[in-house]
């Protein structure tokens, strides 16, 4: 047996802010890849790691400008922290608080020894330092002399302090990272740090006077001074496997991956792996990094009258919908907008439609032929390549951290099932059929592979699925290749269903006033969800055009005008392709054009049209075009 194990970590969230949907999102992040291992791995062999971040200047204010000591603070504002994972069912093996003794003890042995290896000297100081952001800046760094985050003038500061000898670890780090091509992922972040470290490293400055800053860990070689933020909350990760000796440590440090966002890149490409190296261990084996959430205001909540902040969504929609959204729509390491509409268009075509109408059709078709006695059935070959595509993709999407990439491929499966049900149509056959039996058996099978796979992201939901399935397995003992490659969950349970959860009832939203078509059951024959007939696709005017002209548009980095011609016709579009398709490279290009789209005005510029391209879950996108010469104004079919 193998002794893998997998070791996850959220940053420690700082206290002085209480949860918001940022550091929610990652530490859902890492409750589903953490949930995903236990499946692959067993529990034993997995730890999930979060917690909070407590000292600094700006605890400090915070608890003085709440009247309270900066413990009482901390210890509220975590408590806060805390509560809110478990509000949404997050389930991390251990929470740290950098207040606590275990952690001060690590952080001071870290120093010591990294001080007595040479590598933390004395020396003078001076900059600008900016208190908002606790850190001073170069000249460089400095807009119009502010600092770019608060625009606020820094104030000159000058002090002796301890510094880490980074800058002598700069060779090592970029041979590094070199040499181990996933250490920091995805790509985009790995060349930003590679193009950081092209300029010289600058030693750390890891210190701060007890006389201004007293809220923090004393160093242990001198009592004057405390360290700095990074120099004790990166620590966290090792502290808590109990560093240096701890059997925790020895198990799980090997495995270590960091998640985060991009705003904390450098610390943990830069400062962390060089800490770890002066300090004669292993580095971490991936940092993976996100992107950032962008807020925007919903035209739903402001409709009512009331602004919903987006972490009382999961309490309107559901957890399990909150994650899904979350899950799926933000491209691991791209940014994302997050908006009430889009979640909710998420959870109406996603949840309910595809998932639970599928659900819902399957059982109680078993209910009404065999009062909820599912067939027992030898074959399940017909979905039985899909399941395993799925698996595969599910499984390798994971290991790249491409959550929704991974949710599209389980997508894909139930897409592979709704059409087997089409295709074979058990609705019309005759429940004695042994073709009825085989699909229905099918089906179901299929079902509970379905809620398998999703339970590391829909954790509730899968639970339900499986209890209407008859299957009352705690998912926390399950193996997901025990349970998928021999059938033995399903089959080994005397099952009945029972009765059939609406898993996601569909939300209705005034922008979309149900006609009385779409309020009439779907029948057999009609379209399921997401498919579209025939003759809709005809409603879209698809044509070649040659692109004759390219010009900027002033005031937008993203978007080109271009001036297109068709057979005897020329128009104007404005396309958003501006960064991944340079000016002088459009002229002569063949396009894809959506001719029957309702002229807009971009930027004051009226677009007659949409040019067609294609987009991979990376962000890379290409445009369309025909694969042989073909005249321009030919419609695509
Ligand atoms: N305390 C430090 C981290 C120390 S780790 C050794 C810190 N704390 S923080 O409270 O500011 O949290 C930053 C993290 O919160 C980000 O890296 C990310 O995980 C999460 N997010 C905060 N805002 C976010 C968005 N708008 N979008 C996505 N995640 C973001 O930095």
């Amino acid at each position: 047996m193998s002794d893998e194990t997998f070791y996850l970590t959220t940053p420690i969230y700082y206290v002085n802010a209480t949860p918001h949907l940022g550091h929610a999102y990652t530490t859902i992040l890492a409750d589903t890849m953490a949930r995903f291992q236990k499946l692959r791995l067993g529990s034993d062999r997995v730890y999930f790691l979060t917690g909070t971040d407590e000292h600094g200047d700006k605890i400090a204010q915070a608890a003085a400008k709440a009247g309270e000591s900066p413990q009482a603070y901390a210890d509220r504002i975590s408590g806060i922290f805390q509560e809110t994972w478990k509000r949404l069912g997050l389930t991390p093996n251990q929470f740290i608080r950098t207040t606590s003794e275990h952690h001060k003890r690590a952080v001071q042995r870290f120093l010591q020894t990294i001080y007595d290896s040479g590598d933390i000297y004395f020396g003078q100081y001076g900059g600008h330092y900016c208190f908002g952001c606790e850190r001073f800046y170069t000249e460089k760094e400095l807009e119009d002399g502010k600092c770019p985050d608060h625009q606020k003038e820094p104030t000159y500061i000058e002090e002796e302090n301890y510094f880490f000898r980074m800058g002598k670890y700069q060779d090592w780090l970029i041979d590094y990272v070199n040499r181990h091509p996933d250490f920091i992922r995805p790509e985009r972040y790995k060349n930003e740090v590679l193009a950081f470290l092209k300029e010289p490293l600058e030693d750390l400055c890891i210190s701060r006077p007890r006389s201004r800053l007293t809220w923090g860990i004393p160093l242990p070689f001198d009592d004057q001074f405390v360290t700095y933020v990074w120099f004790d909350a990166l620590i966290n990760y090792i502290s808590a496997l109990g560093w240096p000796d701890g059997e925790g440590f020895r198990h799980f440090w090997p495995s270590a991956q960091h998640l985060i966002a991009k705003d904390i890149l450098k610390p943990h490409a830069i400062y962390w792996p060089t800490m770890l190296r002066a300090a004669g261990i292993e580095p971490y084996r991936h940092l993976n990094v996100h992107g950032y959430w962008k807020i925007e205001e919903s035209k739903m909540s402001k409709s009512l009258g009331k602004v919903v902040a987006p972490l009382e969504l999961a309490d309107t929609y559901g957890l399990d919908a909150f994650r899904y959204f979350l899950l799926r729509e933000m491209t691991f390491g791209l940014d994302a907008s997050f908006s009430e509409e889009a979640l909710v268009a998420r959870l109406n075509a996603d949840l309910a439609n595809d998932l639970g109408n599928l659900y819902s059709r399957v059982l109680k078709l078993i209910q009404r032929y065999y009062s909820g006695r599912i067939p027992e059935w030898s074959d399940e070959g017909g979905l039985s390549e899909a399941t395993r595509a799925a698996v595969g993709d599910m499984t390798a999407a994971m290991e790249r951290f491409a959550f929704g990439e991974a949710l599209g491929a389980i997508w894909n499966l139930v897409s592979a099932t709704n059409k087997y049900l089409v295709t074979n149509e058990p609705w019309k056959l005759d429940p004695a059929d042994p073709l009825t039996k085989s699909v229905l058996f099918t089906a179901t099978e299929t079902l509970r592979k379905i809620a398998l796979l999703l339970s590391p992201f829909l954790p509730q939901t899968a639970e339900r699925m499986l209890r209407g399935l008859g299957i009352d397995a705690p998912l926390a003992s399950v193996r997901l290749e025990e349970a998928l490659g021999s059938g033995w969950l399903g089959r080994a349970l005397e099952r009945r269903i029972e009765e059939v959860p609406a898993l996601f009832p569909r939300i209705q939203t005034t922008a979309q006033k149900p006609s009385e078509e779409a309020k009439r059951a779907p029948t057999a024959s009609e379209a399921l969800p997401g498919q579209i007939t025939i003759e809709e696709f005809r409603r879209l005017d698809l044509r070649v055009a040659d692109v004759i002209e390219a010009a900027s548009v002033p005031g937008s980095k993203k978007l080109v005008r271009l001036r297109v011609r068709l057979k005897d016709e020329e128009r104007t579009i404005v396309a958003g392709l501006r960064e991944q398709y340079p000016l002088e490279s459009w002229t002569g290009k063949r396009i894809i054009l959506v001719a029957n789209l309702k002229p807009t005005t971009l930027m004051g510029i009226p677009s007659q049209g949409m040019v067609l391209a294609a987009e991979d879950d990376a962000g890379n996108i290409v445009l369309l075009t025909p694969e042989q010469p073909i005249a321009p104004g030919s419609k695509v079919r």
